[in-house]
């Protein structure tokens, strides 16, 4: 659903320093119809990479393919939608003005811009504050009408940047629930965070950013699996104490059966296991 092509981007410094580059040819390939998680640290080069994909900046070198359609061309804005990272508002229209004012933008007729702010101001639970003036607005109440105005044109690839930051924790699982179910509508997502944990949740894949450079690109699953140890923990009792021991795979089954005849009681044999924030954290490194 979107491939980037050799995307590097520099920025000037001043004339004595050389300049700074913040993405280094950075390659990949999404699949269509995915949740993709885009993570990275503060400063890895998110913002800068959707501002290149969405064609607000202009890279050095590269390229951009989004849904087939070369990304110069027109039609492309039409099939996504983009959620900035600091979005602006209007602040004297009121949230059902400025959302039917983002739909007149895209060319949508009037039926399906008032179709959709109801059924997605419904489930981002913000209806009830679409006739008040958006300078009243809270953070997260400003986070979900941006999310609304994403979705009025039904497009068929959204990219949000740090969709979830500056929302409560229920504000952030109606938006993951909101991801998903549009995603089941067959719309993909990419979207970027730093919160690994919600990415873990919500996402089949993931690309990883770190200082401009991709250390990764593909299904968690498959990052988790190939960074999952083959140690195992035998946590048993001794007769006075819980304990614990970490051994090899090969050794385990030796490991046991000296513990038993120890007199040992053996209540559990677990997979040392890393989260993915353990795993994206020893990448980085
Ligand atoms: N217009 C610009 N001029 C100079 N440097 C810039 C410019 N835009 C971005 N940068 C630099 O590029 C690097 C990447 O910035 P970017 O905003 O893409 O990071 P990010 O991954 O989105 O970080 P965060 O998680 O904090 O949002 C940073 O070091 C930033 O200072
Ligand atoms: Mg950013």
């Amino acid at each position: 659903m979107l491939i980037c092509k050799n995307i590097s981007k520099s920025f000037k410094k001043d004339f004595w320093n050389k300049d700074f580059v913040a993405l280094h040819d950075v390659n990949f390939e999404l699949n269509d119809g995915k949740i993709v998680g885009f993570l990275g640290a503060n400063g890895a080069g998110k913002t800068t990479l959707i501002k290149i994909i969405l064609g607000f900046i202009k890279p050095n070198t590269g390229s951009v393919k989004i849904l087939d359609i070369d990304w110069t061309e027109d039609e492309v804005r039409k099939l996504i939608g983009y959620m900035p990272e600091r979005p602006f508002y209007y602040q004297n229209l009121t949230g059902h003005e400025f959302l039917t004012y983002c739909g007149e933008l895209q060319e949508i007729d009037k039926e399906t811009i008032d179709k959709n702010i109801e059924k997605w101001a419904t489930k981002l639970e913000i209806k009830f504050a679409l006739d008040r003036k958006i300078k009243g607005y809270s953070k997260g109440m400003l986070q979900r009408l941006g999310f609304v105005s994403v979705l009025l044109h039904n497009p068929r690839l959204i990219i949000l940047d740090e969709p979830l930051s500056g929302l409560d924790p229920i504000g952030r699982k109606e938006f993951k629930d909101v991801i998903k179910e549009v995603n089941e509508e067959g719309v993909g997502v990419f979207f970027s965070s730093h919160i690994v944990n919600d990415v873990e949740e919500v996402c089949h894949d993931v690309v990883v950013l770190e200082s401009g450079n991709i250390i990764y690109n593909g299904p968690i699953k498959e990052l988790v699996s190939q960074n999952t140890s083959n140690k195992f923990v035998i946590k048993y009792n001794d007769g006075i104490k819980d304990c614990e021991l970490i051994v090899e795979e090969s050794l385990k089954d030796k490991k046991m059966l000296e513990l038993i005849e120890s007199g040992a009681i053996i209540s559990k044999l677990i997979r040392e296991t890393s989260s993915l924030e353990e795993i994206v954290y020893r990448l980085n490194k």
